[in-house]
């Protein structure tokens, strides 16, 4: 029990060269004993907890606790920080030489594993749908139905109570037109650390699978790099780029993995999405958003339903070419497909403008258009949407500098 956990704790900080005063042993902590009310910030009582202990132990200096608190609930960082600007080498003038960092990770791995340390439960997750919101508004340009649909599936699936299957969006469209880029919105702000969290896993089909020969060693290689990050994290961020090249051997190694929880053993509380991006159907996408185009319509009037129907129906025909999505919606795992529309000349420039922004360049009207201008337009007689969308536009930008 807690008891033991404290025992642990205590030999573990003791056992490492602090001076002076023996362990006082104590009774089980008053905070652990059901006097906490529901819903109050158990990881903060228990931080007292602790914290009052180890205090007694005298083997700790106040920052040794800044350090562990900025480390476990992202407090007082900037104290810490300060700190660390300010002196050479932080770790050594401690005074406690061997109550080193490894110490402080296991430390707080460990008191993250049983206890509610953060409001999410798990310090590495922070599932800022607002900041998600407010990027997808802000930085991501034409495309209000990727916009609707990623929000209400990732904040409806992070707000049920038990969610009987993982969440499986498949976003579709031509290169250039976001999806990476909302993959990564989604993982900077459902994780701490962002693509590099050890809850975020990203395969690209050409760079991890790349030979049909070896498709066998990939599928073994592919389920234990998926089962080691579903232990490892309660709410796991699966990214499969390039989707359309990955072999449908490795699409049925998933699929498991996908479907309900409990055949997998998996605890009850596990929450894993999985994002498939993938260009097929980015030219049923555009044929679409022609048609409006042509027929004097806003590109926003477009219906999330028309564009769904035929990307279900285009995907379904897909199998031929490997493709196996058409298992996974035959199966009904695809949750929701997304649409990336194509974009225009003004989203070029939005995008152009993100870039100085981001450089904290200064540009003009002029610029922006000339930016745009460097990229390609289709089809031939309307020039209306950039083939390569907003790809490469950052770079680009180099060109015009001042
Ligand atoms: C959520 O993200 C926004 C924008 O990135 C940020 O301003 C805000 O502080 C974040 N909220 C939390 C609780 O981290």
């Amino acid at each position: 029990g807690l008891g033991c956990c404290a025992l642990v704790l205590l030999l573990l900080l003791g056992g490492s060269g602090s001076p002076g005063t023996s362990p006082r042993p104590r009774g089980p902590w008053p905070e652990e004993q059901g006097a906490v009310p529901e819903g109050a910030p158990w990881g903060r009582v228990r931080y007292e907890a602790v914290k009052e202990h180890l205090g007694a132990v005298g083997a700790l200096s106040r920052r040794y606790w800044q350090y562990l608190a900025c480390k476990v609930w992202q407090e007082g960082c900037e104290e810490e920080k300060q700190r660390e600007d300010g002196e050479a080498s932080p770790i050594p003038s401690w005074g406690f030489p061997l109550v080193g960092q490894d110490y402080l990770e296991i430390l707080s791995a460990w008191y993250c594993s049983f206890g509610k340390c953060c409001e999410t439960g798990d310090c590495r997750i922070i599932n800022n749908i607002t900041g998600l919101e407010a990027d997808l508004s802000g930085q991501l340009h034409g495309q209000h139905l990727a916009k609707a649909v990623v929000l209400r599936a990732v904040q409806g699936f992070l707000q049920s109570p038990q969610p009987q299957k993982a969440l499986v969006l498949s976003f579709h469209g031509w290169s250039g037109t976001g999806k990476n880029f909302v993959a990564r919105m989604v993982a900077t702000h459902l994780y701490r650390d962002g693509l590099k969290s050890d809850c975020v896993r990203v395969f690209v089909s050409l760079l991890h699978f790349p030979h049909h020969n070896y498709v066998d060693s990939y599928k073994a290689q592919l389920q234990r790099q998926i089962s080691e990050t579903l232990q490892g994290c309660r709410q796991p961020l699966l990214i499969f780029d390039e989707a359309e090249k990955l072999h449908s051997s490795l699409l049925d190694a998933i699929k498991p993995f996908m479907a309900q929880h409990d055949s997998e053993g998996q605890p009850h509380q596990q929450r894993s999405i999985f994002l498939f991006l993938s260009n097929l159907g980015g030219n049923t996408i555009n044929e679409v958003a022609l048609d409006f185009w042509r027929a004097g319509r806003a590109r926003e009037e477009i219906p999330l339903e028309l564009l769904e129907q035929r990307l279900r129906l285009e995907l379904q025909e897909a199998a031929e070419n490997s493709y196996a999505h058409s298992h996974l919606l035959r199966e009904n795992l695809i949750d929701f497909v997304v649409p990336f529309l194509p974009l225009e000349f003004q989203h070029v420039k939005l995008c152009a403008r993100d870039a100085f922004l981001a450089r904290g360049l200064p540009y003009t009207e002029a610029t922006l258009d000339k930016v745009a201008q460097m990229m390609v337009f289709v089809p031939k007689e309307e020039k209306l949407f950039s083939a390569q969308g907003c790809k490469s536009v950052p770079q680009r930008i180099n060109y015009f500098l001042p």
